[in-house]
Order: structure tokens, then C-alpha cells, then sequence
């Protein structure tokens, strides 16, 4: 198997699991929305489950460089491709917009995960690990709602869960694509679903920050 295929499949494989990631994310975030006091347990469990610290958590900040770092190399390698071969490429006539520009949709992501990670997961593992300050099992819903205060950060976020629904829209459809799934009755229908994933996880996210932002009290 040529390299390029391979490193297409990880890409895809990757991919798949970091929208996995995204689905439980959105799903515990949206229990902000409903009940603060299961958002707080369900984050507490989060943050002090063994399992999910050391062995989850790892996996996920792997998967995500593993995702950039290989997402950086396609990119290389189709430029490199492009040049030689398609001099006069109609680029509109033969991919979407999407497709063609997942790596700069995927930079910005990355930009707002700079952003997302400084807000929450630095301070979240400095209060654990560095400051190692005493459990606080209540302290995750006002820790959420006080950060979506700032209209510039909800307005950055906001943003970005449109260009990530840019990523998704291409990058779910194409996963298949790449480890071979072709189907006459099943692409279509994963095509659709593709496309309701893409919207509804983005849309989910807009939904949290904007209630945060709405319902502040001061
Ligand atoms: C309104 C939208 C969002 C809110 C309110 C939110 C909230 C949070 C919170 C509170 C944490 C800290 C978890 C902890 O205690 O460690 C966190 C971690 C994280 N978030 Fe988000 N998030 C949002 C959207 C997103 C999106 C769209 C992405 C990815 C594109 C993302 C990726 C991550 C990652 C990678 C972590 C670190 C996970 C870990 O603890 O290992 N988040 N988020």
C-alpha cells in the first residue's frame, strides 16, 4: 500500500475517533444546560476518574497532535502533487470548497483549542496536579457559565464551531471514503448523516455558549 493511502487512513481513523471525542463533549456540555448539579457530578467524574485521567486523556492529546501532524503532511504532499500534475486544475469543477481548504479550517480549530485549552483544561490541571488544591465537586458549572461571560471569547467560539462544521462537513464524508467504504445503499444514507453531524454538533456547542452568555446574572 502506498504511504499516502495509509496516512489517509490513519487521517480517517483518527478523525472518527476525535468526532467520538466531540459527541461525548457536546453531550456533557448540554447537561450544563439542563441540570447544573449533574454537569457537576458527570465533570467531577471526568476530572478525577483514574481511567479517564491517565489512560483517555492521553489517548485524546495523541489523537489530536497524531491528527495535525498527518493532516500538515497530506496537505505538503498534495501541494507537491498539484504543482506538478494539474497546471490548470479547475479546482471549482473538481472538489468542494471545503475539501480544498481543510487545513486552513483545521488551523483555525487548532487556534481556538490554543484558545479553549488556556480557558479551561491549563487551569483545570494547575488546580489538580500544580496548585493541588482540595476537590470541589460543585466548583464546574460556575467555573463554565463565569468564562462564557466574555462577549469576545463567545464571539471567537461562535466562530469556530462554524469552521469546524466547515471541517466536519467534508472530513466525515471523506473518512469513509478513505478506508474503502463504498456502498450503493449505505453511502448515501452516510452521506446524510454526515451532513446532520456536521450541523448538529456545532450547533449543539453555539447553543451552550450562547445560553451561558444570556442567562449571566451580573
Ligand atoms: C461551548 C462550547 C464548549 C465548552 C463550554 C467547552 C467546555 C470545556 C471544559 C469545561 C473543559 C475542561 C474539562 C476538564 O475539566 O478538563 C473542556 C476541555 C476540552 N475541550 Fe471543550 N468545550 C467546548 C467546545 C469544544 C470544542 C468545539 C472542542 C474541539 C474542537 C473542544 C475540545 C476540548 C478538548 C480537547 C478539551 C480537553 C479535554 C481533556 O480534559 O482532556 N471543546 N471543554
Amino acid at each position: 500500500m502506498k504511504t499516502s493511502v495509509i496516512r489517509k487512513v490513519l487521517m480517517a481513523l483518527s478523525g472518527a475517533f476525535l468526532m467520538f471525542f466531540l459527541l461525548q463533549h457536546l453531550l456533557i456540555n448540554l447537561l450544563s444546560v439542563i441540570n447544573p448539579d449533574t454537569f457537576n457530578e458527570v465533570s467531577h467524574f471526568m476530572g478525577y476518574n483514574p481511567f479517564i485521567q491517565f489512560l483517555m486523556q492521553p489517548i485524546l492529546i495523541f489523537g489530536v497532535v497524531f491528527h495535525l501532524a498527518m493532516g500538515v503532511q497530506l496537505e505538503l504532499q498534495n501541494n507537491k502533487a498539484r504543482n506538478i500534475k494539474y497546471a490548470k486544475n479547475n479546482a471549482n469543477a473538481n472538489s468542494t470548497w471545503m475539501s480544498r481548504n481543510m487545513i486552513i479550517t483545521g488551523g483555525m480549530i487548532l487556534a481556538f483549542l490554543l484558545l479553549h485549552l488556556s480557558d479551561f483544561w491549563i487551569h483545570e490541571m494547575d488546580y489538580k496536579y500544580i496548585s493541588g488544591l482540595p476537590e470541589e465537586a460543585g466548583r464546574y458549572w460556575e467555573e463554565l457559565h463565569h468564562s462564557m461571560g466574555n462577549p469576545i471569547r463567545v464571539v471567537l467560539y461562535v466562530i469556530s464551531f462554524g469552521l469546524l462544521s466547515l471541517h466536519l462537513m467534508h472530513g466525515f464524508q471523506s473518512a469513509f471514503q478513505s478506508v474503502g467504504f463504498n456502498h450503493s445503499k449505505y453511502t448515501p444514507a452516510l452521506k446524510k448523516l454526515g451532513t446532520a453531524y456536521a450541523i448538529l454538533i456545532p450547533l449543539g456547542f453555539v447553543l451552550v455558549a450562547l445560553f451561558h452568555f444570556f442567562t449571566q446574572s451580573h
